[in-house]
Formats: C-alpha cells, structure tokens, sequence
C-alpha cells in the first residue's frame, strides 16, 4: 500500500477501507508517513469528508494506537462525561459527586489543559492537599468503595489523536467534523467508560459557533460510539456566555459546592441534572430520565452529594472541610469592582473575552509551563436579561495584584447593553440519541 494512493482517493472523493485507514495511522504514528503527506490526507477529507464507517474505522485506528484503560475491575456500568469546552464549566466536580451519590460508579480520567482557566484536575487542586496522583489499584479500590475517583492523565493514550491533532493544528484542518468527531471519540473509548455521555457546546464561547455545526458534530460523535459498542448521547448547550457566575479555579469550586447544596447557579443546576440524569439513567440506575431526575433531585436535598463530596475530597488527601468552609479555599488578596458605564439590560457577554481576561489574573496557562494562581479569577454580578444602573458592579475581578485596570477594560468589553427587554438564553438546545 502506498499513501499516495490513499490520498489521491480520498482526495477524488472515494470512501477509504479499514485497512487504508489503519495503514496511514499506524505509519503515522511510528513515523514511517511524513508530516507533509497527512497533511494531505487531512485536507482531502477536510474537504470530502468521510462515511460514518470510515469515521469509526478512523477511532478505532487511534484508540489501537495506544495504551487502553481497563476498567473492568470496577463493579457497575462506568459512564464517562466529556463537554467540548467552555468558560466557566465547573460541571464535572458538581455532576461527578452528584451521580456517585445515585450510585452510578465515576472513574474519571482528567487532564489540565491551556486555556482560559485549569481543567478539571486543576480545579480539584485549589482543594488544599486534593491529590490526583494515586496508581490505578488505588483508582479502581477507591471508585468500588466511595464510587467515585480522579486520577490525573496517565500511559500513553493515543499518540496517533496526539501527532494529528498538533499537525491539524498547523495545517488550518482542525474545523473538520470528522477529525473533531473521531479525535474526542477516540480518548473517551480509550479511557475505558462503557457509556458516554457528550455535552457539546455551541455559541460565541465555544469550539463550534454555529447550532447546526454543534448538532453536526454530536450525531457523528454519537454515531461513532454506538458503532463501537458504547452506549453514547449528547446533549447541545449554550455558550453564548459563561457558565455560572464564576470563571477561575478556587472559585468555580466553591461554586459547585454551592449547587450541590442546593444554592447554586439555575443554568448549572439545570446542566447538571440534564447531563446527570443521562448518565444515571445509562449506567441503568433509573427506569426512565424523570426518574433519574427525581434521584438526582434528592441528593442535592438530602444532602448525600455532598456527603458523597467530601468522602471524595478526604480519600484523595484534600481537604473535606472546603465543603461547609468555602473561605477555607485559597483566595485573592483584592475583590475589585467592575462597574456599569450605562444603564440598560445585559444583552451579550462574550464568553471568550472573559476567558481571556481571567487568564491574565492568572487563572489559565497561556502556554503549557505557565504556573497556575488557583485563587484569582472572575465573578460575574450580571448575566443576559439582568438590568443594569450606571455605577452597579457588573463583575468582581479577585486579584493578586491591585494594578489590573486592563482586565477590567476587557470584561467591560465582553459586555453588551440594550434599552429593550431581554429574554435569558436557552440553556439546553438539544437531545441527541
Ligand atoms: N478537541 C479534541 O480533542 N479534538 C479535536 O479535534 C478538536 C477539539
């Protein structure tokens, strides 16, 4: 077999066989295919697309390029979560304690990641002395007991999505449904989890801008993970502005301890009893999604999520007393207001925008060496529809240093203001089985 070949096919059109596919990943991955010539291939289907067999022949090439976790030896069906990304989306250390609380087993493999603030385990570590350094015997001992576990990134997950993804990057073919869809589909099914619940997010905040695109990409991910065998769903929620009233570290963990409690944010309690009642209702825990729902609801009431929590929290060495002692999570020296310049209803907030402006508090890693400050980050005091008086704080910066008159000019910018009323924004767009 030649890649040549392979290119010139996909390039006229053509749809490429199994073996095709598994010739040009396994070269690429060992280095026998050069860059330039997945370039090539990456643009031919960037512009010719592939079928959904060649798009979960596609996965399963990338899954077999590494090392796959087995997680057998936890009891119960293993529902793994993955949202395509937003700012401000702390959903997973609320959802995680929520549904072990039901009983569904979350065995959650996490990463770090650059951007506008930590990932998950970032998140987790502004719990004083919270570890995600535990080996997998521990992992699997610890989800069988409390049902639930953390652990950080390990093995050799595939290299082949690793090697693509950075050349995708560098070649303009990252906007590809296909290679998005078999990229993300490729990590979940190699992080073991027998079901798989997508939250896709779409508006001006996230990866894919577009509702039409968002749905898009959620039926081939959807698709490709019911072909390999994993009961799989997506849900489309809305980005158009930030998740919650908090973007950055300590604070968005004190913010889902809040909707564990039964306080928190409408839009994130809503986004996690829609995602969790899919996963409690996969890993077979209810008869129906309003079932699932109910249980979820009781949780939150009856206070085991949160005594799920803390069980969490002090088996990896954290510290539980976070949960009843927020103040005792790290915390800036400065709050400094950001006030309204104009009177009017909030009619937009560019998620992006107060992503970026968290990330030079401090909150985020601009490039992959760069240190995180856990406590900073941003509260937002106004969402879309809240009115607004001259001289009212819109958001609260929590800084650790008293000169950042340019991040209030960014999250001033993020904000948009009309004189007509303004209805809040649908949080969950779509349900894809
Ligand atoms: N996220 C991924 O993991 N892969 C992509 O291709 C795009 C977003």
């Amino acid at each position: 077999m030649r890649m040549v070949d392979l290119i010139e096919k996909k390039r006229d059109g053509h749809e490429l066989t199994k073996e095709e596919i598994r010739f040009a990943i396994e070269g690429y991955t060992k280095g026998t295919i050069p860059d330039y010539q997945m370039s090539a291939l990456a643009m031919a289907i960037f512009f010719q697309d592939m079928t959904t067999v060649e798009r979960a022949e596609l996965t399963t090439a990338m899954v077999e390029s590494g090392d796959q976790i087995d997680l057998s030896a936890i009891e119960g069906i293993k529902v793994d979560k993955h949202s395509t990304g937003g700012v401000g989306d702390k959903t997973t250390i609320a959802l995680a304690p929520l549904v072990a609380a039901v009983g569904v087993p979350v065995a959650k493999m996490s990463g770090r990641g650059l951007g506008h603030t930590g990932g998950t385990i970032d998140k987790l570590e502004a719990i004083p002395g919270f570890s995600v350094e535990i080996d997998t015997e521990q992992f699997v001992n610890l989800v069988n007991k409390n049902k639930l576990a953390v652990v950080g990134q390990t093995g050799n997950l595939t290299p082949a999505d690793k090697k693509l993804y950075s050349l995708r990057d560098v070649t303009a073919t990252v906007n590809s449904i296909p290679l998005i869809a078999s990229s993300i589909m490729s990590k979940k099914l190699a992080s073991g989890a027998d079901a798989i619940v997508l939250d896709v997010k779409t508006g001006r905040g996230a990866f894919m801008k577009e509702l039409e695109q968002s749905k898009e990409l959620a039926e081939s991910m959807v698709a490709i993970g019911k072909s390999l065998g994993r009961d799989t769903m997506a849900i489309i929620s809305d980005m158009n502005q930030p998740l919650g009233f908090t973007v950055g570290n300590a604070l968005e963990v004190k913010e889902a301890i809040e909707m564990l409690r039964g306080e928190g944010p409408d839009d994130l309690r809503e986004l996690c009893l829609t995602l969790g009642s899919q996963m409690v209702y996969l890993a077979k825990q209810a008869n129906s999604i309003e079932e699932a729902r109910r249980k979820l609801e009781e949780v939150i009431s009856n206070g085991k999520a949160l005594e799920v929590l803390k069980v969490f929290i002090a088996s990896q060495n954290g510290d539980p007393s976070v949960v009843d002692h927020p103040e005792n999570l790290p915390k800036a020296k400065y709050e400094l207001e950001v006030k309204a310049e104009q009177t009017g209803v909030v009619s937009a907030i560019i998620a992006d925008k107060i992503g970026t402006a968290a990330m030079v508090l401090g909150a985020g890693r601009a490039t992959k060496d760069s240190e995180i400050d856990l406590a900073v980050g941003i509260v937002l005091n106004k969402k879309i529809g809240d009115s607004v008086q001259v001289g009212d704080s819109i958001a609260t910066l929590h800084a650790n240093d008293e000169h950042v008159e340019h991040v209030s000019k960014m999250v001033k910018d993020a904000y948009s203001f009309t004189d007509q009323h303004v209805a809040k924004p649908t949080l969950i767009y779509d349900v894809i089985h």
